[in-house]
């Protein structure tokens, strides 16, 4: 019988980092919710109105949020990756993050109200970025252009996501370990759509520290924090670019993974991209998109999603609920092997054939 005392020192281990993780940005969330009690106590409006599409119960959202924990941990015990260290920062820096994210949701809330999705565009962003890129996603100051937008931004999501953000972004690792178990990592290339902060990255970098990864992303701010963030490791490489126009040359990478970005994307991005991952994916090269569920995935999170972008500026979401992913990378040659779906994320899994 296997000795089950390195499991249990696992298990205590995972719980001791992340418990306290979970409390921080759950208790973020509880305060954010007053604010929104109070803000809307102070204008007279009512709670937003309930859906007609059917909710996750509390009780469904934390059984799924502990099928996710359960995972992870199992994860770690089947030796995929070691005990995840989530780099949050020391108190000073998490304190700071939290001051910058709790500071706009004042700015936040005022856009929601006027509707205002292009005040990050200035004389000094017009034609610097796509058109489509030069909005106010998630209603955020600045956009995806400035530091202190890349600063808030781990909390923002983190605080959205009940503290599992990272733990969902982990669940793409099992996909990639399928493919790169037992083969030389210093020997394989992968690549990070729309990188942001670095947090998939940092994930990678822990699992295959000797894996060559160049991580790539429009906002100049956000590949600023993940330099910062990942100066610790090597064989590492942080650029700005497009995600539709990869500077790599054809069938000269193993992996291409995009975590939370498709969303993002108006329809014919989305199809310029998934071309560029198949020009740039060797034969036998695995691509990786991790993102929201769709519609339909879990019926009863369908309300929720339906929801999201009122909240959040989002405005290619709605399109991304629907949108046929098998049916864009089958164009482009790929392969769709599955779909994984952990809490609220779905992890979609293709493949450039071997030939
Ligand atoms: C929601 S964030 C996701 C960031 C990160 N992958 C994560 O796990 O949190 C979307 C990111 O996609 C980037 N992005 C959007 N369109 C892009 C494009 N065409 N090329 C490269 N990056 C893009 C944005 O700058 C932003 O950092």
């Amino acid at each position: 019988m296997n000795d089950p005392r390195p499991q249990f020192g696992i298990r205590l281990a995972y719980v001791a980092r992340q418990l306290p993780r979970l409390a921080w940005y759950a208790g973020h969330e509880i305060v954010l919710r007053r604010l929104a009690a109070d803000a809307r106590r102070r204008s007279g409006k009512s709670a937003p109105a309930q859906s007609s599409v059917p909710m996750p119960s509390q009780r469904r959202i934390y059984a799924d949020m502990l099928a996710l924990l359960r995972q992870d941990v199992a994860n770690v015990e089947a030796g995929i990756y070691p005990l995840p260290d989530d780099h949050d920062g020391p108190l000073r820096t998490r304190l700071h993050r939290s001051q910058l994210f709790f500071a706009d949701l004042p700015e936040i809330h005022r856009r929601r109200q006027r509707g205002g999705v292009r005040d990050v565009l200035s004389e000094e962003t017009r034609g610097r970025r796509p058109d489509y890129y030069l909005q106010n996603f998630h209603f955020q100051s600045g956009g995806w252009m400035t530091d202190d937008s890349a600063d808030r931004y781990d909390t923002q999501v983190e605080v959205l996501f009940k503290g599992t953000a990272n733990a969902m972004r982990r669940q793409a690792l099992p996909q990639l370990f399928e493919v790169f178990a037992g083969r030389d990592q210093r020997s394989l290339r992968l690549i990070d759509l729309g990188c942001g902060t670095g947090r998939f990255l940092t994930c990678v970098k822990q699992a295959w520290p000797r894996l060559t990864s160049l991580g790539l992303d429009l906002s100049e701010a956000y590949i600023q924090h993940a330099r910062r963030q990942l100066r610790r490791w090597s064989r590492l490489h942080l650029v700005v670019a497009n995600a539709e126009a990869i500077p790599a040359s054809d069938h000269s990478v193993d992996a291409v993974t995009s975590i939370f970005m498709v969303h993002e994307l108006p329809p014919p991005v989305r199809q310029g991209v998934i071309r560029e991952c198949a020009r740039v994916l060797k034969p036998g090269g695995r691509l990786i998109l991790l993102d929201s569920l769709q519609s339909g995935d879990e019926p009863a999170y369908d309300g929720l999603l339906e929801r999201f972008p009122q909240n959040y500026h989002e405005p290619y979401y709605r399109s991304y609920l629907k949108e046929d992913f098998p049916a864009i990378a089958r164009h482009f040659g790929l392969v769709h092997r599955r779909n994984v779906t952990t809490f609220v994320s779905k992890i979609m899994v293709f493949d450039k054939p071997a030939t």
